[in-house]
């Protein structure tokens, strides 16, 4: 799996749907930071990789000290290389875990988190999986936590249901922004109801393997069908907001 992940990791210098969805997402980190109040802010990451989410929004962001952050990641390197970088800017609060985040377990001492990151995660997952983290997010949740999640919108496009499983488990949408070109989108949450009582028991999703990924075998339909790789896999980073964000009143 290790190489892999470094591999996908790399794209992120060529790939115009990952830089544009990088950024939407180190933008909804920043404002979910800026909207907390002032004292400590916890947050998750499930799935880290190297964490250049969160590390890239907190480089000159006011709370950076506040944070306080475990992001769990299985492949050994991408967790060296976010630890050095959390420790290049001095980010004390940022830990990185290597180990399984599929289990609530992961998150013990962590939790009840503000800010809760599911970035590259379902896509790689059955979608019976995906609508149980989601029903299983309030576990993880302090009241008003913000979710930022990503889920590539290849057909059969699963993003309509996310968002009403968001919906059905207590969360307002935030915003729902898709990447212009690309069949990138970046989802914000927020959490409506009470928290409930982590149980490290749950375990919340399987990754799959490769073969079996709703990501794979998209690009398997497309290049089937002679259809061409979206547009953004070499170029398009337009933000396109599909008009359907709404913002809860804090
Ligand atoms: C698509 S990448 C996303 C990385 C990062 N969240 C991002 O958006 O840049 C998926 C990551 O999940 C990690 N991974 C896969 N299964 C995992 C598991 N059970 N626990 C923790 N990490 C896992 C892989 O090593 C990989 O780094």
């Amino acid at each position: 799996m290790s190489d892999e992940w470094v591999e996908w990791h790399r794209q992120y210098g060529s790939s115009g749907m990952l830089a544009g969805r990088l950024r939407e997402v180190q933008t909804r980190i920043r404002a979910a930071l800026t909207e907390r109040p002032p004292g400590p802010v916890r947050v998750i990451s499930m799935c880290a990789g190297d964490g250049r989410d969160l590390l890239g929004a907190l480089v000159d962001h006011p709370r950076r000290g506040d944070v306080r952050a475990r992001l769990v990641e299985l492949t050994p390197e991408l967790v060296a290389l976010g630890r050095r970088e959390a420790e290049r800017q001095g980010l004390a609060g940022v830990k990185f875990v290597e180990g399984d985040a599929s289990v609530e377990r992961a998150y013990a001492g962590a939790v009840p988190a503000d800010l809760v990151l599911v970035c590259g995660v379902f896509g790689n997952i059955r979608d019976e999986d995906v609508q149980g983290t989601v029903r299983h997010l309030p576990e993880l949740c302090a009241p008003d936590a913000t979710v930022i999640w990503t889920r590539g919108r290849f057909e059969p496009d699963l993003t309509p249901t996310i968002r009403t499983w968001f919906r059905d488990s207590g969360f307002s949408e935030v915003s729902f922004v898709t990447i212009r070109g690309t069949t990138a989108s970046v989802g914000v949450n927020r959490l409506a109801i009470a928290p409930r009582r982590l149980r490290p028991s749950v375990r919340l999703f399987t990754f799959l393997p490769v073969e079996e990924r709703p990501s794979t075998r998209s690009k398997e339909r497309s290049a089937g069908a002679g259809r061409p790789r979206p547009a953004g896999l070499d170029g398009g980073e337009e933000l396109e907001n599909d008009g359907l964000e709404l913002r809860s009143g804090r």
